[in-house]
């Protein structure tokens, strides 16, 4: 099978390249990634050389090399991870996050249409059920319930998924949507929480938590989340939405006091900053279509996950010191200095 992974120089892409290239000797990749700020080809060092996969530098959302690279490459399956995909970030400047996230998705359904493939992949995240309530823990996130969106990323996210079904109802696009909750692993950006908060607790700086801290996220080790698309890939039927999720909900507040603890640093770190506008009170997956259909459960525990990604963090200080001494930096004092 030849794959596109679009965004694939970014947190779950790379991951996914990883784990596709290992799992499927006779898969070959091409990575069609812009780099953007969150884009790094450091993480892709280790396949760079690799006669499987290749890197192209491209923007999804430009028709002419997307078409150019279809044309070229013949892919038999598209797996659309390329995105904007920070909330706080979409809150200061939507237009990007339309672009990428909308017009993006469109480019590569049209390409997907004009060249022909067998599957046509979009990553979609469980944003776009909107928020449950903090009080009704028996509510959950299923394929059915309708699509509504908080923020400009999750409306974003929303109206890609609606595009998609959209070209699968009438162009016939042979299409699948997986809607994960919070991924977390090796390799991911600095500005999301739980990298966040490590790098933070390791430098002995505040750990910002936003309004309460009792917002809760459904959290998943990254590697489950990559067997879930291989899976629907192979045996997913098209034309379907699959929710990835493990049950594993945590306040914002219980994750940063596990990450404290597992360093070593304590808890006067935390320090309670203004609350995101609109901010989602609680996220919950309710995975049970993906486990009965496909037979997916997650493998990694959240108390192995983390260990696993602090130590991560510890032994790859390089990679994440390079990217917060850079351009994000100035980001960084923008959405933090005044809050
Ligand atoms: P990320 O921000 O780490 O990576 C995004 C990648 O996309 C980067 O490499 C970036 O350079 C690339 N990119 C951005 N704009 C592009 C463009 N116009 N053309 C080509 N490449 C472009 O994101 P992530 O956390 O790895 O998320 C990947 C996907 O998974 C996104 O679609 C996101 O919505 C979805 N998702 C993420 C999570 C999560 O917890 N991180 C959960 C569910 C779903
Ligand atoms: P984030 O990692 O941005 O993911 P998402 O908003 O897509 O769920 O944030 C996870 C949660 O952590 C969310 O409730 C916002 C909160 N948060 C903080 O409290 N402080 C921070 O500095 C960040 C980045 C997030």
């Amino acid at each position: 099978m030849k794959i596109l992974v679009t965004g694939g120089a970014g947190f779950i892409g790379a991951n996914f390249v990883f784990y596709m290239l290992k799992a499927h000797p006779e898969d070959e990749i091409v990575c069609l990634d812009a780099l953007t700020y969150a884009g790094n080809l450091e993480t892709l060092a280790p396949v760079m050389d690799e006669p499987r996969f290749r890197f192209v530098k491209g923007d999804v959302a430009d028709r002419e090399t997307v078409f150019k690279l279809f044309e070229e490459e013949g892919f038999d399956v598209v797996v659309n991870f390329a995105a904007e995909s920070h909330v706080d970030r979409s809150i200061e400047d939507p237009g990007i996050f339309l672009r990428t996230n909308i017009l993006g998705t469109q480019v590569l359904m049209d390409a997907s249409r004009k060249y022909g493939v067998d599957r046509f992949h979009q990553v979609g995240t469980d944003e776009v059920y909107g928020d449950l309530p903090l009080d009704r823990p028996d509510l959950f996130f299923t394929e059915d319930m309708p699509v509504t969106a908080s923020s400009p990323y999750s409306a974003s996210k929303a109206s890609a998924d609606l595009l998609v079904m959209a070209y699968h109802r009438t162009y016939g696009l042979p299409v699948t949507i997986s809607r994960c909750s919070n991924n977390y692993g090796p390799y991911q950006f600095p500005e999301k929480l739980i990298p966040l908060m490590i790098a933070n607790a390791l430098a002995d700086k505040e750990l910002p938590v936003y309004g309460t801290g009792e917002n809760v996220r459904d959290w998943l080790y990254v590697e489950d989340h990559c067997r879930a698309i291989d899976l629907i890939l192979r045996e997913g039927k098209v034309g379907e939405v699959y929710n990835i999720g493990g049950h594993n909900e945590k306040s914002n507040l219980e994750v940063v006091k596990i990450i404290l603890k597992q360093v070593g640093k304590p808890e006067s770190l935390i320090t309670f900053v203004g609350d995101r506008k609109g901010h989602d009170l609680r996220y919950a997956i309710d995975p049970a279509k993906i486990h009965s259909e496909l037979g997916w459960l997650p493998t990694t525990m959240f108390d192995d996950g983390i260990r696993q990604t602090i130590d991560w963090y510890l032994e790859n200080e390089s990679w994440w010191k390079n990217i917060i001494s850079g351009e994000y930096q100035q980001y960084y004092e923008k959405m933090y200095s005044n809050r």
